[in-house]
């Protein structure tokens, strides 16, 4: 018989994971499960379940808390609440955690709290306690990858069975693998909440989520899909984070062009894959389920037992103050849609082609403050942002891209 009890504060898909690994493992009691649902059919009886998540905060019977609700502003009154009182919580809420790091961390240190969140980042995937463990001395250079499974699983359907954005969509829903407001994944934020996280482990910078670089996939057409075929790539949601020459770190959400030298092509569906570069260790890469019940309920598993026998986070590489943001150029694919013209950015260099006579095509090179400045009207406009990674100047991009049409045609 278990001796330890555990709180389950959520009862959605990662919720029902962890409840269901629990259970086949037996080694922590599951006291109450709260839910906020009380008309829900649920497939445990009524008695499992409390509608007062009070009940789980005050009770001193439990080692440990999970906070596993969708709601990213409850979700951080609940695990302040709980730090406050001293108690050891796993989230899964990449939000609430990305967005107030630092307060998270001063509450566990004023109050002898834990708070544990690998769940958060790329589900299955043990990213963060790589980082913060195996490479807490050692310096990275990059830490880059697919970190949002729902929008990964759209750009596959798209790219592999040529159905549409919102079948896409709607089939990552019912695979329970996109968040209640699908507009978090398929927008970028998912995935820049993501890679806050680990630029706080990886680097030790706290960093700004509203000053960093992001775009999402909304826009993607089959045109642009089409293209991607062409220049034998596929397009993906990548999050980096890297130092640049000037050793500011640079953190970006973007779609971007991968070719099959590159391990991301071959991450496919909801899984993520994370490259990593450490100054001596060199590239390594991890892939893994990113999303989904039982994947992510395991990453909620595993912090679970870390924290029952002693396990923290030290944040050990965290510097004191938050990073400025890194000034840097990037080179883009930009499409614009229909009548909407693509507004007039400065650019540092740009040539435009057209495949169709319904959208602007054109690869160029632009400083990131310019993109930034446009960014708003550029997503009002439904233009689809890709970059192009600088190896391939912008003219061996068009060239591959008119003669391959050449060659179709
Ligand atoms: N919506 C998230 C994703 C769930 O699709 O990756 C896992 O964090």
């Amino acid at each position: 018989m278990p001796t330890n009890k555990i709180g389950i504060l959520g009862f959605g898909c990662v919720g029902q994971g962890l409840y269901d690994v629990l259970q086949e493992n037996h080694q922590l009691e599951v006291a109450r499960i709260c839910v906020r649902d009380k008309n829900k059919e649920r497939k445990l009886p009524a008695s499992a379940f409390t509608f007062d998540a009070q009940e789980l905060l005050q009770d001193e019977s439990l080692v440990i808390l999970t906070e596993l609700i969708s709601d990213p502003a409850e979700a951080l009154t609940l695990i302040r609440q709980a730090l406050e009182a001293g108690k050891t919580v796993v989230s899964a809420n990449k939000k609430a955690v990305a967005e107030n790091l630092p307060e998270l961390i001063a509450l566990q240190q004023k109050y002898g709290s834990r708070l544990l969140y690998e769940a958060a980042v790329c589900g299955s995937i043990p990213i963060l306690r790589t980082l913060e463990s195996y490479y807490a001395d050692e310096p990275m250079q990059e830490v880059n990858g697919i970190l949002n499974g729902s929008s990964n699983y759209i750009l596959t359907r798209l790219d592999t069975e040529g159905i549409s954005y919102k079948e896409a969509l709607q089939q990552a829903q019912e695979l329970g693998f996109a968040e209640a407001d699908p507009t978090l994944d398929v927008g970028g934020y998912d995935a820049l909440h993501k890679i806050c996280i680990i630029a706080a482990h990886a680097f030790g910078v706290v960093v700004d989520v509203r000053e960093v670089l992001r775009f999402g996939i909304e826009s993607i057409t089959t045109e642009d899909v089409d293209l991607a075929h062409k220049l034998g790539a596929r397009i993906k949601l990548v999050a980096s984070a890297k130092y640049t020459a000037a050793q500011q770190l640079q953190v970006q959400v973007l779609p971007t062009f991968v070719w099959p030298d590159n391990e991301l092509y071959y991450v496919q569906n909801e899984f993520n894959g994370v490259q990593l570069e450490a100054k001596y260790a060199g590239k390594q890469f991890l892939k893994g389920r990113g999303a989904g019940s039982h994947p992510t309920g395991s990453a909620v598993w595993a912090d679970v037992s870390a924290a029952l026998k002693g396990y923290k986070y030290t944040y050990p590489k965290l510097k004191p103050a938050p990073a400025a943001p890194a000034t840097n150029t990037l080179q883009l694919y930009i499409r614009s849609k229909g009548d909407f013209p693509i507004p007039d950015i400065k650019w540092e260099e740009v040539v435009s082609f057209g495949v169709s006579h319904e959208a602007v095509q054109l690869v160029g090179v632009v400083k990131k403050e310019e993109l930034l400045r446009h960014q708003a009207t550029l997503e009002s406009r439904s233009t689809f942002v890709v970059e192009v990674p600088e190896a391939l100047s912008a003219m061996e991009f068009i060239q591959k891209a008119l003669q391959q049409e050449r060659v179709v045609a």
